[in-house]
């Protein structure tokens, strides 16, 4: 291949690229060198070589003068990358040319490294700028104990961690957890010449549904989960101590129940670096900081102890070395307020620093586990049925909608679920919406907290897009969104339709209403822990996530003032109060504001409520 390179022009357009792309395939019978066409992050892009296949990268991260068939060390990654991205393939990949030498003696197995999956990008332009490029941080380097594929995908709006994992010789990936959009293991196994053959649950999450369905449907994927998670669909039951092989890369299942009965973490060990485990997955079992709840499948005391065995048995006589991969991070609702926001430890640290791992005596443990129990997670019973149920594969595509259609939704039931910030909807919003903003992690959560039972969902959103990303993080906790107002707002305001609106003040301008006459009832919507912590005096408490349930426990002629801790709840809470026919007022900013502007706090738990 050396020198090859040589004396192919630069180029520095898009089209360019998918000229060169076409004419090499065109013209490439009979040739036997390589084109790999390398953009860097500029769209610019360089001819390296040629053979009758035309090879595309995008995004790849290496400078352009480092990328050169003939180079054998930094030029690696970004052809081998190319290989891996993409290809305009019209010679056969059953009928390789052979291999493709790539620096130090490694070869690249040509046929399987394009792999079928690469068919598709055919005679079509590759966009550019995927975000896929955020992948490319590892070198593809070959060779025993660097073809390990291990990658955490995080779920930034519910707080979940999954995982794929492969050895890529193999060419066999795994997904653990599956999150229910799956673009990102389809993107991982394409980038990285992998197939997904295995979908692992550590159990049926009750926070999210999984992508298992979906993963499947598209890649035929076997689903194995514990055999006490009597799941309905088809999958490979397993039990204690199961193992799955992918080339050198071993899986092995270690029941863990406690979080839910049959719980399973997931201990990794590689052959190609001497076989010992080097990696737990924990799933809802220890996490970063804390440790799962224990109540959301069976009694609380019940569940506490189970965890208590697991992780003093199970998971703490691991090495410290192993690294711990959990299934949530902080944020989550399936942990307790000990959740970290790191990504990972390991099982030395946590032995260490984990407050929960700190308790040994396993009555205390349990007293603990119970007293710091939050609010159960809504819906729970109806996701794990999901999720333990036939497979889920969709829930419909969201319509755009006109406004009169909006308007006709409404009337017969539908809920309209406003994902602005909560500042935009106080200015204006559609009669009965309620405001929960997509741009703040926790979304999917919130609405499925307060959004009517069985309604039809419709959403509003800020600006083109945003709305089927919405509706794709409500679709991930089960919601399905029968449409969204298309042109938002403006839409609406440019017919003239009806608007209301929210008061939104500040805390300072909260004191001075609740000194005066007839002033506001002030109502803490946060935690329960968070009131009893600190809390404006007289204020009452109803979580937010409480409120449609409780609304007869406050006065209905008083106006209402809604606080929390950063004026999201808050806003979330003024628009189930008005939607219930309530004056409300939307404090904007929370009771820490309140207390540093010198107003008086004080700690307790609430009393009972009595309108
Ligand atoms: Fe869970």
């Amino acid at each position: 291949m050396k020198g090859q390179a040589r004396g192919l022009p630069a180029l520095d357009a898009v089209d360019d690229v998918a000229a060169v792309e076409v004419e090499a395939a065109e013209g490439g019978g009979g040739q036997d060198g390589l084109v790999a066409l390398i953009a860097d992050e500029d769209d610019a892009a360089v001819a390296a070589g040629q053979i009758g296949v035309a090879v595309l990268a995008v995004g790849v991260q290496a400078p352009l003068e480092d990328v050169a068939i003939d180079h054998g060390r930094s030029g690696n990654q970004a052809v081998a990358a190319a290989l891996l991205y993409g290809a305009d393939v019209d010679q056969e990949v059953a009928e390789p040319r052979g291999f493709v030498g790539f620096g130090g003696g490694e070869a690249v197995d040509f046929r399987r490294r394009l792999g079928e999956q690469l068919f598709h990008r055919r005679q079509r332009r590759l966009p550019f700028h995927e975000d896929s490029h955020t992948h490319w941080s590892q070198p593809l380097a070959s060779g025993r104990g660097k073809k390990m594929l291990f990658r955490q995908i995080i779920h930034e709006d519910l707080g979940c961690a999954s995982y794929l994992v492969a050895d890529r010789e193999h060419g066999v990936a795994a997904v653990v957890d599956p999150q229910w959009d799956i673009d990102p293991y389809r993107r991982l196994a394409r980038l990285h010449g992998v197939r997904i053959g295995h979908v692992l649950e550590t159990h049926n999450h009750a926070d999210h549904v999984s992508g298992h369905g979906r993963l499947c449907r598209s890649t035929g994927a076997t689903i194995h989960v514990h055999e006490l998670a009597e799941a309905e669909h088809p999958h490979e039951p397993f039990g204690d101590g199961w193992k799955l092989e992918l080339g050198d890369l071993t899986i092995a299942a270690i029941h863990t129940p406690g979080h839910r009965p049959e719980h399973t973490c997931f201990l990794l060990s590689d052959a190609g670096r001497g076989g010992a485990p080097w990696a737990l997955l924990t799933g809802d079992s220890l996490f970063i900081g804390d440790v799962a709840r224990p109540d959301l499948a069976v009694e609380p005391r019940e569940g506490a102890a189970d965890m208590f065995r697991s992780l003093r048995d199970r998971l703490l006589v691991l090495p410290d070395e192993v690294e711990v991969w959990p299934g949530h991070l902080g944020g989550s609702l399936c942990g307790g307020s000990g959740l970290d926001l790191k990504t990972s430890s390991t099982i030395g640290f946590e032995r260490r620093h984990n407050r929960a791992l700190a308790i040994e005596d396993e009555a205390e443990f349990i007293e603990a586990q119970v007293g710091s129990l939050g609010d159960k997670p809504p819906n729970i019973e109806r996701i794990v049925g999901l999720n333990k149920g036939p497979l889920v594969e969709d829930f419909g595509t969201p319509a755009p909608l006109s406004p009169h259609e909006v308007e006709e939704l409404v009337e017969a039931g539908a809920a309209v679920i406003d994902g602005r910030t909560n500042e935009q909807f106080d200015e204006a919003h559609i009669e009965g919406a309620l405001s929960a903003s997509s741009y703040d992690t926790g979304f999917a959560t919130k609405v499925s907290r307060v959004a009517p039972p069985g309604a039809d969902i419709v959403v509003v959103a800020a600006s083109s897009g945003d709305e089927r990303a919405a509706a794709q993080l409500l679709a991930s906790v089960g919601l399905p969104v029968r449409g969204f107002l298309e042109g938002g707002m403006t839409a609406w305001r440019t017919e003239e339709r009806p608007v209301r609106r929210i008061e939104l003040i500040d805390p300072d301008e909260l004191a001075r209403r609740v000194d005066g006459d007839a002033g506001p009832v002030v109502l803490d919507v946060r935690n329960k822990s968070e009131y009893a912590g600190e809390h404006i005096p007289g204020s009452l408490h109803i979580p937010y996530g409480d409120l449609a349930g409780r609304l007869d426990e406050l006065p209905a002629d008083r106006q209402i003032a809604t606080i929390c801790r950063g004026g999201k709840r808050s806003g979330l809470a003024a628009s189930i109060l008005q939607r219930a026919g309530f004056e409300v007022v939307h404090v904007g900013r929370g009771v820490g504001v309140w207390r540093d502007g010198g107003h008086p706090v004080e700690r307790g738990a609430a009393e009972p409520v009595v309108s």
